[in-house]
C-alpha cells in the first residue's frame, strides 16, 4: 500500500492530468511559434506542472522561477504577496507564460500580474493547471486551464499540505478535511 493512501483520495487520476498536460503544451506550441518564449514557474507549487508542460512544447524556450509568499490572515491570504525569489534575467521584450499550480482567490497571481507587466515584457500569459472559481476575489484570466475544481483542498502533482504529498503524481483531496 502507498503511503498516502489512508490520508489522500484521487479527485484527477495520473493519466487524465497526463493527457491535459500534453493537449495544453500543443496549444501553447501552435499560439507561441517564431515567438521568444519564457516560462515563468511561481515556486514551489507549480514546479511538477511546469516541467511536464515544458516538456509537451515544442519550442525552444527558456525557464525562470519565481518565488511568492502570501500573508495569511487566518487560513486564507490577505492578498499582500512578497516576491522572495525574482527571475534571474529582465523581463522587458520577452513573450512571458506565468505557470501556476492553482487560482484559488486570485490575489497571488493579480499581484504577479501587475508586477510583471511592470517590467514591459512583450505579452504576459497565464497557465494554471488548476482553478477554483467558487472562491475568486480577484479576476485572473487564465489563457491555458488545466480543469476547474470546486471548493475542495488538493494535494498531489506540486501541490501541498504542510509542505508534504508535491511528489503524488496525480490530483489529490486530503481525507477528513
Ligand atoms: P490565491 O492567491 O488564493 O489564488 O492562492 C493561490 C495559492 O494558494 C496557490 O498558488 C497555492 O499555493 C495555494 N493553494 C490554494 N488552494 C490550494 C489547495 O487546494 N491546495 C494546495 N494549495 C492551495
Ligand atoms: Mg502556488
Amino acid at each position: 500500500m502507498a503511503f498516502y493512501e489512508n490520508e489522500v483520495g484521487t479527485l484527477i487520476d495520473e493519466a487524465k492530468v497526463q493527457a491535459r498536460v500534453r493537449d495544453l503544451g500543443a496549444e501553447i506550441t501552435r499560439d507561441y511559434r517564431g515567438k521568444d518564449l519564457t516560462l515563468v514557474c511561481v515556486l514551489k507549487g507549480s514546479t511538477v506542472f511546469a516541467m511536464d508542460l515544458a516538456r509537451a512544447i515544442d519550442l525552444p524556450l527558456t525557464m525562470e522561477f519565481l518565488g511568492v509568499s502570501s500573508y495569511q490572515g487566518g487560513t486564507e491570504t490577505t492578498g499582500e504577496v512578497r516576491i522572495t525569489t525574482d527571475v534571474s534575467t529582465p523581463m522587458a521584450g520577452k513573450h512571458v507564460l506565468v505557470i501556476e499550480d492553482i487560482i484559488d482567490t486570485g490575489l497571488t497571481m493579480s499581484f504577479l500580474l501587475e508586477n510583471l507587466r511592470a517590467r514591459h515584457p512583450a505579452s504576459v500569459k497565464v497557465a494554471s493547471l488548476l482553478e477554483k472559481p467558487s472562491r475568486a476575489r480577484a479576476k485572473v484570466a487564465i489563457d491555458y486551464k488545466g480543469f476547474v475544481i470546486d471548493d475542495v483542498f488538493v494535494v498531489g502533482y506540486g501541490l501541498d499540505y504542510a509542505e508534504k504529498y508535491r511528489n503524488l503524481p496525480f490530483i489529490g483531496v486530503m481525507k477528513g478535511k
